[in-house]
């Protein structure tokens, strides 16, 4: 078995072979729902993750397994439609390959997306939040084991996990196409089952705004990697307890497809500006 770096340079090559481009400066891994923004991309280089040496291949509907190379302008962006969850079972070096492919092949900047539900007491299904900060709950860390030096050092800081220039960048695009801008903190619960209303109340009195079941991992692995983070949560819902209804997956789908306009006008606005960061 090839350790983790050498399977990461042959899917490295294999997207620079496939892609037509050696180098890539910025990428967004698109959530539950949220890969609908693949297909108002027009000129993208498609390759579905199976075609990827080592490169996990998502299993769960509405999660859909492709990757996309764009171009802005000088710039080229991976769009990664489509991730894999520790919750499936999947290894955290695992859920972490993707974004760790789009680091070597060169990206600076990279854009985690997710639907998540609505702690705070003043969001509903639909908003858009730029998260300011994590909470790691499902006690996991893929970076458990020894380190990789090639990758990053052992302690890695996590202070501005999320940058704050990303996040700058971030408010400008909302508001240039008129979505309110806020910001959250997003706490991670492996899942796969929702949280009860005590979790959701423990969540919300740590500071945690939103709750979802991945993202974390990746942030982890990317400042690991030393490359700036955003991450935008879509709210598909509010939180247990919160919502007055039972959660369930089609909720989720639903709200996304609802929001698929505005998600779309905040990416178009926002890749360009990561990719020429
Ligand atoms: N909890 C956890 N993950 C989620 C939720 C939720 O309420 N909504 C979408 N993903």
């Amino acid at each position: 078995m090839t350790d983790v770096y050498d399977r990461l340079r042959t899917a490295v090559e294999a997207v620079a072979a496939r892609t037509g481009r050696d180098r890539h400066d910025a990428a967004v891994v698109l959530g539950s729902g949220l890969s609908t923004y693949a297909a108002s991309l027009t000129d993208a280089i498609a390759v579905p993750y199976a075609d990827i040496p080592h490169f996990p291949v998502p299993r769960v509907e509405g999660h859909a397994g492709t990757l996309y190379s764009v171009r802005f302008g000088e710039r080229a962006v991976l769009v990664l439609a489509g991730r894999v969850h520790a919750y499936e079972g999947w290894d955290l070096a695992d859920v972490v390959f993707g974004v760790r492919v789009a680091a070597l092949a060169g990206c600076r900047t990279v854009l985690l997306t997710n639907a998540a539900g609505g702690v705070a007491a003043d969001l509903a299904p639909g908003d858009l939040v730029m998260i300011s900060d994590h909470l790691n709950l499902a006690a996991r860390n893929p970076l458990v084991g020894p380190n990789d030096d090639r990758l990053g050092p052992r302690f890695p800081d996590l202070t501005d996990a999320y940058d704050p220039e990303v996040r700058a960048l971030g408010r400008s695009a909302f508001e240039a196409v008129g979505v309110p801008y806020r910001e959250g903190v997003y706490a991670w619960m492996l899942g796969p089952s929702f949280e009860t209303p005590a979790e959701i109340r423990m969540v919300a009195r740590l500071g945690g705004d939103l709750v979802g079941m991945s993202t974390v991992p990746e942030a982890i692995a990317l400042r690991h990697l030393g490359v700036a983070v955003g991450g935008i949560s879509l709210v598909t819902n509010l939180a247990a307890g919160i919502s007055p209804t039972p959660l369930s997956h089609e909720e989720v789908t639903e709200t996304a497809d609802r929001a698929r306009d505005r998600i779309v006008a905040v990416l178009d606005r926002l890749l360009p500006l990561l990719a020429a960061r």
